[in-house]
């Protein structure tokens, strides 16, 4: 009994992986196929497959080819695979030819001819018009986001948005975006989605504006500084059949859905406590985060990242929330400021500074345990099941890729080519209920102030 195993992600099922599977098949008498993992595919930069993992596993299935089916998990799982089911032959397209060397000492590896001018990229992109997609704003997370946006299949970057006509066009040459625009109008026609990415204060009037001409928004954090603004964008958002997205990069990371995941599994029993801190020392007072006018702060700055957390485990129901602040005695602006919440069962704190240190980790205390997320916590990528007994502990790691700016992009391009308008990474809840906060401290409501 000579046993073949084969791998790929087999998204929108194609000729090409048919004749893969029969040519696999026909090597052997058993046929083991092994189909990626959603987390798997994110992880190792594979955006914009379409389909779920069980609908791809569907797709191999219904083949007819395969005797057994296994979800391939993590980069090394093919080692054990090959040992645990006693394959003869590893088999693989011919576009991985000597990529898989490796496991010669293992088994034969057989790279088998591809099936030309197909594949699940072409399909992907021939049933979808490439998204246009246009930037307002030209500043410092900018340049991070074009490049990000060169790891997503289904959009391009085609034009950028700045009041100074001059400004906006050398910006557009030095970073080979096709088009740049002073005027909004014009802009906004050019366009099918857009990323702002201008000073927090304001977001909204450009969102509305966007969401007005039909457009999809993807909207830097705070989307606005107050909860109302945010209702108001996602109705809108609704009427004109858009989506709207923060831009909380963490939301969209494979690693933060595991954590959140395992966090609500009961690993740690029931959750009692979450801490969260962010903190990022900023010296020129000169830049926005130290300017009033432009919405300055920690909290606003950095908030949103503990805030997202203790939504997502917590819940957006808080029966109390206080603050306690330090402001910078020029300008006004909060340097510190620690977040108390207080829950049914639960409480959380919130730590952001821009003029004071502390370690940026993650620690959520549950009733059998705890979850220890490292600095910086806000690009997750490893974390720690800690339990009374350390013998029993357990590190999960999941790639964090570079900025992390195409986990969101590559969600707005699904959402967009799926033709879904809500977001379950970071609802539209989640995100009124980050804006009522900001609000609240803004407005001084349960802040008390540190003294110099
Ligand atoms: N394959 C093939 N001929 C094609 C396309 C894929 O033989 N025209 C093979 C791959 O070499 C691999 C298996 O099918 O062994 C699964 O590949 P997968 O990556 O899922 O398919 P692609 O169409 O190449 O996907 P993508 O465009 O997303 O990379």
């Amino acid at each position: 009994m000579k046993t073949v195993i084969t791998y790929g992600t087999f998204d929108l099922f194609h000729t090409g992986h048919l004749n893969l599977l029969k040519r696999a098949k026909a090597l052997g008498d058993r046929l083991i196929v092994g189909v990626t993992s959603d987390a798997y595919d994110l992880s190792r930069g594979k955006l914009n497959v379409l389909q779920s993992c069980a609908e791809r596993i569907e797709n191999v299935r219904l083949s007819g080819l395969a005797d057994l089916i296994l979800v391939e998990e993590a980069e090394g799982q093919k080692i054990q695979d090959i040992q645990k089911y006693n394959a003869d032959i590893f088999a693989i397209g011919s576009d991985w030819i000597g990529k898989f060397d490796y496991l010669s000492n293992l088994c034969n590896v057989v790279y088998l001819e591809r099936t030309k001018g197909v594949s699940s990229s072409n399909i992907r992109n021939e049933k979808f018009r490439i998204i246009r997609m246009g930037v307002i704003g030209h500043g410092r997370i900018v340049p991070r986001f074009l490049r990000e946006s060169k790891y997503v299949s289904g959009i391009e970057i085609t034009s950028v948005y700045g009041r100074s006509k001059t400004r906006a066009e050398a910006f557009a040459k030095q970073h080979e975006i096709a088009e740049s625009y002073d005027s909004l109008d014009a802009f906004l026609n050019s366009v099918d989605a857009v990323y702002i990415a201008v000073p927090h204060h304001v977001h909204v009037e450009y969102a509305r504006k966007a969401l007005q001409k039909g457009k999809h928004v993807l909207c830097e954090k705070p989307m606005a500084l107050t909860e109302a603004e945010v209702l108001e964008l996602q109705l809108l958002a609704r009427e004109n059949a858009c989506i709207i997205m923060e831009a909380v990069k963490t939301a969209y990371a494979p690693a933060f859905s595991q954590l959140i995941h395992i966090a609500k599994s009961g690993a740690i029993g029931t959750i009692i406590a979450v801490d969260a801190s962010f903190t990022k020392l900023v010296t020129n007072s000169r830049l926005r985060e130290y300017d009033p006018k432009q919405a300055g702060g920690a909290l606003t700055e950095l908030a949103s990242y503990p805030f997202l957390v203790i939504a997502k485990l917590l819940g957006t129901n808080p029966s109390r929330v206080s603050f306690i602040a330090s402001m910078d005695k020029h300008t006004g602006v909060d340097t510190f400021t620690r977040a108390q919440f207080i829950y049914r069962n639960a409480t959380a704190t919130a730590t952001v500074a821009i003029g004071a240190k502390r370690e940026g980790d993650l620690c959520i205390s549950g009733t059998k345990g705890h979850i220890y997320v490292p600095a910086p916590w806000w690009k997750t990528e490893s974390f720690e099941i800690c339990l009374e007994n350390p013998a029993l502990n357990k590190k999960h790691f999941t790639r964090f890729a570079d900025d992390g700016l195409r986990y969101e992009l590559a969600v707005l391009v699904n959402l967009i080519q799926r033709g879904e308008y809500t977001c379950n990474y970071l609802t539209n809840q989640e995100s009124a209920f980050m804006a009522r906060l900001i609000e609240q401290f803004r407005n001084h409501l349960n802040v008390d102030l540190l003294s110099d």
